[in-house]
C-alpha cells in the first residue's frame, strides 16, 4: 500500500515517476514524425500499442515477441520511458496517459499523429479496480465501493476520467488526431485496424492484416510475455494481470443499481454537450 505522487492536482503512482521530470516536461519535444498513443489508463492502451507495432511491421511478430511493450512504445511520463525515448532517433512510437494540460507544449504545433483510445468509463473503472487494488505503487481501495467513489471524484491515478476525456476530445477535429473506441475495436477489429492503417498512411495486404489480427488477439497477447506484463510480476503487484477479461459491459457484473444511477448522473453532468456518437457504448 502506497499513496500517490501528487502533481498539479493529479494523482500519479509513486513507483517509476519523478516530480523533476513532470516539472520539466516541456523539455520533451514531440516531433512531426512521432506517433503518439494517448488514453486514460485501462482503456485498451496496450492493445492499441500491439496493433500499431504490428502494423509498422506488416504483421511480423518478431518485434512484439522480443521487446517489452513499454520499450517499444515508452510511456514518456514514466522515468524509464522518458529516458528511453527523449533522445531516440527517427520516428518514435510513444505512449502517454497524461491529461492535456501536462502534455508537452511542442505537441500542439507539431504534425505528430495521435491515436486517442476511449472506453466506456464504467468498464475502465472495473478494469482499474482489479488492476490497482493490490499494486504497491499506488493507493489501494479496501473495496470496490471505495474505488467507485474515488473514481467519480477523480481521486485515482491520472485523475478524473471525465476531465481527461473532455479535454483530449477537444482536439478531435484535428487532422492528426484519430479517435478510436475500445468498443469499436471489439466489435470489428479488422475494420478498426484498417482505419488505423489509413490514418498512419500504411497499406497492408490481406495476409498482413490477418497477421496483425492474429498476433494482437486477446489470447495471443495473454501468451506473449513481452506484452502481458508478466515481466513486472512482483515488482508492482503479486498477481498482476493486464489481460483480465477483455470484454465490453463487464461493469454490469459489478455495479449495483444505485451505483449505475449515480454514474449516469455524473456522466450526463460532466459530458454534457458532446455528441453521443463519440461514446458508442451508450
Ligand atoms: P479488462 O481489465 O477489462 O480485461 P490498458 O492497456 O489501457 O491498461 O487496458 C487494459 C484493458 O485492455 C484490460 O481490460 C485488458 O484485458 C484489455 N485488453 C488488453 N489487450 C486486449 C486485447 N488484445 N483484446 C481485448 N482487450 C484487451
Amino acid at each position: 500500500m502506497s499513496d500517490y505522487l501528487w502533481f498539479e492536482g493529479i494523482p500519479f503512482p509513486t513507483l517509476g515517476y519523478k516530480r523533476e521530470i513532470l516539472e520539466n516536461f516541456d523539455k520533451f519535444v514531440i516531433r512531426d514524425e512521432d506517433t503518439v498513443i494517448l488514453s486514460y489508463p485501462k482503456s485498451g492502451t496496450n492493445w492499441m500499442i500491439e496493433i500499431v507495432c504490428l502494423i509498422q511491421n506488416k504483421g511480423n511478430s518478431k518485434w512484439i515477441q522480443s521487446v517489452p511493450i513499454w520499450e517499444r512504445s515508452p510511456w514518456i511520463e514514466i522515468q524509464y520511458g522518458y529516458e528511453l525515448s527523449i533522445n531516440r532517433e527517427g520516428p518514435r512510437l510513444i505512449s502517454s496517459h497524461l491529461p492535456i494540460h501536462l502534455f508537452p507544449k511542442s505537441f500542439f504545433s507539431s504534425k505528430a499523429k495521435v491515436i486517442f483510445v476511449v472506453r466506456n468509463p464504467r468498464d475502465v473503472l472495473v478494469s482499474g479496480y482489479f488492476f490497482f487494488h493490490k499494486t504497491n505503487n499506488t493507493k489501494n481501495p479496501e473495496s470496490f465501493g471505495t474505488y467507485f467513489e474515488w473514481f467519480l471524484k477523480g481521486n485515482v491515478v491520472y485523475g478524473s476520467w471525465f476531465e481527461h476525456t473532455r479535454d483530449w476530445l477537444s482536439m478531435r477535429e484535428r487532422k492528426n488526431f484519430l479517435l478510436v473506441s475500445y468498443e469499436e475495436m471489439k466489435k470489428d477489429t479488422r475494420k478498426t485496424i484498417e482505419k488505423i492503417c489509413d490514418f498512419l498512411g500504411k497499406k497492408l495486404e490481406t495476409e498482413e492484416l490477418d497477421l496483425v489480427l492474429k498476433h494482437s488477439s486477446f489470447q495471443a497477447m495473454k501468451e506473449n510475455n513481452m506484452s502481458n506484463y508478466s515481466l513486472l510480476q512482483d515488482r508492482i503487484a503479486h498477481d498482476l494481470k493486464l489481460l483480465r477479461k477483455g470484454m465490453t459491459g463487464d461493469w454490469k457484473n459489478y455495479f449495483t443499481v444505485a451505483q449505475a444511477e449515480a454514474f449516469d448522473k455524473v456522466f450526463q453532468e460532466k459530458m454534457n454537450g458532446f455528441p453521443p456518437e463519440l461514446f458508442p457504448w451508450q
